[in-house]
Parts: structure tokens; sequence; C-alpha cells
């Protein structure tokens, strides 16, 4: 590290492990003591001393480590051109080097990292241990520095081995799961071609509802995954956290067998919180079945809204959440509680302790709730209970009442309606043309934006409606959507999604007045959301 300002002025009145105050206690340096000129010179440290912007000494290590000829010509430099102009954390070298030596200064001594430059320009990391020396006429900076390139090289390969363990971790339980369903989407698959080879054609019904669960628990994967990678697209509206409860409850009772009491405690006054309705119902239900499992032999789970004034506080993981108000959920379960072992476990992805467990449960909560910005909390009692609390900050605006969702049912009429289906993957396209002439509606297909434009331009079509996916080679479904509408200010756009929201949105957060369909949807789905499109 190399000072850049004068530093006379505040001197400590103690150095560390000193009880010597105000007097020198700088070892002669000067060569009168040999001893300690060797102790100086031998040692594999770099050190130098410096006093305001100047070099006043340093040892052989230092040169050979910044590569000078000479120790007379280190000394003559000025301690600026040490270092690049930047450190690693993006602070100039010259104001972090001043907080770097006001901290020694006040503290006797402070060891942090540096980037320094050498005399041919290469930079490296050094630690550097700083030490403040009083003498009779101000103050001296003792620095240690120690060449760290090697511990950094093996650090990051470390991460990067960590990250690629994550990584397989992930990939082995997807594949896994997904190895089951395809067995059963491709073996029911499979049977009926075999009877239908043999004649019988009059037992798919069975089939074909094997193969729509298998498809729909895949479904449930995908969401979860996306949800945990945080790409899933959010439609976020101003809701009253009172109403996730009061939604969630029908399916509660589904999973919650009779030995276990739910209890539901909302709050007196509108709670509102700007955040995805759908995701927070996943939220509350994962958190429920966790609940109900770590109770096999019955007990009692409760449900809480609440609002509270908040100092700043941590989340379980540790991320420091600002004093404010924020809207809570907590669930309480009187279960087995929590091993401290595994504590620090049960947020990673597919972990699990139960035999049937995914272990996507909560990290697909953490996914959901650091989208919406929000934390978790939680306290476990072995053999008592747990508490799961979700904060969210407050909305300050007032609660949205829900608008038409793609799930309600509308179906219009196409005939006579034209639409250009702009999407790359050709099942879903095949899927989509299907579904909507039989509907009546007259489809143009192309694979990108591009050709779509081609199309419009050489056509002589009028589209009332441009169905198109998001991402595409070329040109994708918003720039298409954007050029369409210079020329045609009536033609209607509904996107289909597969998981990306970037291009629609800035934060991950779908801006409004967009319409749009998440694959995979289902043949209602997309003729509903169709016809809300095209009744509007
Ligand atoms: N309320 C709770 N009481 C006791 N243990 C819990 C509770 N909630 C979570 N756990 C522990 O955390 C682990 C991870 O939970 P998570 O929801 O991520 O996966 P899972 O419940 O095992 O699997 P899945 O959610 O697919 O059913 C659980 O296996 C369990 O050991
Ligand atoms: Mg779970």
């Amino acid at each position: 590290m190399a000072t850049i300002t004068s530093h006379d002025t505040k001197i400590p009145t103690t150095t560390p492990g000193s009880a010597e105050t105000g007097t020198c206690v700088l070892p002669p340096f000067a060569g009168s003591d040999n001893l300690y000129r060797q102790y100086f010179e031998r040692t594999s440290d770099a050190i130098l001393i410096i006093r305001g912007e100047t070099f006043v000494d340093c040892n052989q290590a230092v040169v050979d480590m910044l590569r000078y000829e000479t120790r007379e010509q280190l000394l003559q430099t000025h301690p600026s051109e040490l270092s690049p102009d930047v450190q690693p954390d993006g602070q100039l070298s010259f104001d972090k080097a001043n907080e770097m030596m006001s901290i020694a200064l006040r503290d006797g001594s402070h060891r942090f990292e540096w980037d320094h430059k050498r005399a041919d320009g290469d930079v490296f990391p050094v630690e550097v241990l700083l030490t403040a020396i009083p003498c009779d006429d101000g103050v001296m900076l003792h620095t240690v520095w120690r060449d760290i390139t090697e511990r950094k090289r093996l650090q990051s390969e470390i991460n990067h081995a960590q990250k690629m363990e994550a990584v397989g971790k992930l990939v082995g339980g997807i594949a896994h799961d997904f190895n089951n369903l395809l067995v059963a989407i491709l073996g029911n698959a499979e049977l009926m071609k075999i009877e239908l080879n043999q004649g019988k054609d009059d037992s798919f019904q069975e089939y074909i509802d094997e193969i729509s669960k298998a498809g729909d628990r895949a479904a449930d994967l995908v969401g979860q995954l996306l949800a945990y990678s945080r790409k899933q697209v959010l439609r976020s509206r101003v809701i009253d956290l009172n109403e996730i409860p009061r939604r969630v409850a029908p399916m509660l009772r589904h999973i919650i067998g009779e030995d276990i009491v739910v209890e539901t405690l909302s709050f007196p006054e509108p709670v509102p919180v700007k955040a995805d309705p759908g995701q927070l119902e996943q939220v509350l239900m994962n958190l429920a079945s966790n609940a109900r499992d770590a109770m096999p032999d019955g007990g009692r789970i409760s449900i809480e809204i609440f609002s509270a004034d908040m100092d700043e506080w941590q989340s379980h993981r540790g991320r420091r959440f600002p004093a404010g108000r924020y809207a809570g959920l907590r669930v309480l379960d009187t279960g087995q509680g929590i091993d401290d072992v595994i504590l620090d476990q049960i947020f990673e992805p597919f972990f699990t302790t139960k035999s049937t467990g995914t272990g996507l449960g909560l990290s697909t909560v953490t996914g959901i709730i650091n989208q919406s910005g929000g934390g978790i909390q939680l306290a476990t009692r072995k053999g008592a209970g747990t508490h799961f609390t979700i904060y969210l900050p407050i909305s300050t605006e007032a609660v949205r009442k829900e608008g038409k969702t793609a799930i309600e049912s509308v179906s219009i009429d196409g005939a006579g309606q034209v639409v250009l289906l702009v999407e790359d993957e050709p099942s879903v396209a095949r899927l989509a043309e299907q579904v909507l002439s039989r509907q009546g509606y007259e489809v143009h297909k192309a694979i990108n934006g591009q050709e779509a434009l081609a199309m419009v331009e050489n056509g002589n079509c009028k589209f009332d409606l441009l169905l198109t996916d998001v991402i595409m080679p070329k040109m994708g479904g918003p720039e298409l959507a954007r050029i369409l509408a210079e020329t045609d200010k009536d033609l209607r756009v509904l996107y289909i999604s597969g998981y990306t929201n970037e291009a629609l949105s800035s934060r991950g957060i779908l801006d409004e007045g967009v319409q749009l369909i998440n694959k995979p949807f289902t043949v209602d789905q997309l003729i509903s959301a169709v016809g809300q499109v095209m009744s509007v």
C-alpha cells in the first residue's frame, strides 16, 4: 500500500503491545544496529517505512516484489505510482489509501488487501499490515506486504469448485425427478401405441390421464425451479396480505390431515404488500406442508398475518434490512423442531430429510421472497415446534382489486379474426395453431420476429392479434411488437413467455398493460387469454 497524503497530525497515544506513549519506539533502522538491520533485510515479507508522502526505508523484498532495479530508485518514487488508479472494490486508490491510513492511525494498526503495481505495470494483490509508529516529531507507518497471488488463485478455484458442486447437485436433482416423470409420459404413450396397433382404442382415457398428471407435475417442478432461480415472471399488484390465507384455505384442507388443527389470525386492518398473490400462496402452501410433515402425530398450525414497525433487522441468512414498517406472515407449528446441525442447510435446494421430499420447498420460498424484496426469519426448538416468519416491505399504495386473469374463462368466437403467431419452438407453435384454428381464428405462423415482419410487409393481410414468444433468435417479440405498432395502432399483442421477463420489464416484474401467457399453458388457458385480449 502506498501512502498518498500527509498524516503527521494525529498520533495515537499508544501503540498495540506497547505501554509507551508519545516517545519514539522506532528501532534503529539507520544501519547502526546490525542485528536489527539483518532482521529487516532477511525477512521474506516486504517491509517499507513511510512518512507523509516519502518512503524512508525498505528492505530488499520490496525491491524484488515491485521489480525495481535498485532500492534507491524505488525510494524515490511517489507512493501513488505503486498502485493502479482503482482498487478491486471500485474505490479510487487515493481515497482508499487515506481511509486505510486513518484506520491505522486511529487503531494503532490495520490489516487489509490491496492491489499494487510493479515497475513493469503488472498489478498483483497483497495483504497489507499497516502499523502506526509514533516518533518525537510525528508518526511513521510501518507497512508489511505479503504477496497473496497464490492464495487468491486457490480461493477462486475453491469458489469455482463449490459453484460447480451446487450446479451438479441441482442438475442431478432435476434429472432424477424429470426421469421419473418421463418414464410415466413415454411409457403411457407407448402403451397407447401398442394398443392402437392391436386395434384396441377404448382404454386410452387412463393413459392420457397419467400423461397429463406427469405433465402437471413436471410443470410444477419447473415452476419451483424458476421461482428458485428467480427467473419467474411476477405478476405483482398491491394486495392485502390477509387475503393469502383465505385463498389458500380450500387447498390446505386437502393437504392437511384431520389430526392437525389449523387456525388463522388475520390482522384487523388491510396489510398492503406489492407481490404476486399466486407466488405468496405457494409460499404459504410450502410452509404449511412443512409444518404438517413436522407433526406426524398431529398438532396445531397457526397462520398469522400482521404488520409491525421494525428496527434494523437481519434475515435468517444474514441479509440486513433497514428499519421501517413491514408486513408479516408467520407459520407456527407444534412439531418436532429443526436440529441445529441442519439449520444452515434447510434453505439449500434439494436438501431434504424426507424420503419423498424434493427439498425445493424452502428454496422456492426464499426465491419468491427475495424477489419480492423481503426476508425470512425462523425460530425453532427441538420437540417444541418451529416458526417461520416472512417479512415484506409494506406498500404505501392502496390495495387493488384483482383484474381478469388468464384463468378466467373468456372464450370468444375467432371467426373473421386473423392471428400472427410468432414462435420458434415448433411444438408450441403447432399446438397454439391447432387450438386457435379450432376456435375459428385464421392463423399465420412465423418462426421469429424478422420472418413475421417480412410477412406483414409483403402480405396483404391485416392482423388483429400478434401472439408472440418473447425471446427468439434474430428478432424477439417486444421489438417486433414495437415496430408493428408504428404502422398499426390497433394491433393487439399477447406474449407467450418461457420464463424470462427481462425483455418485458425492468426489475423482473411485469409492466402494467403487458399481456402475457406463461408456458406451459393449457388449451383452456390459451383460449381464455386470447379471448380476453380480443375482447378489450
Ligand atoms: N416446520 C418445520 N419443522 C421441522 N423441519 C422442517 C420444517 N420446515 C422445514 N424443515 C426441514 O427442512 C427441510 C427442507 O425443507 P423443504 O421444504 O425445502 O424440503 P422438503 O419439505 O424436505 O421437500 P418438499 O418441500 O419437496 O416436500 C425438510 O426436509 C425438513 O427437514
Ligand atoms: Mg417442504
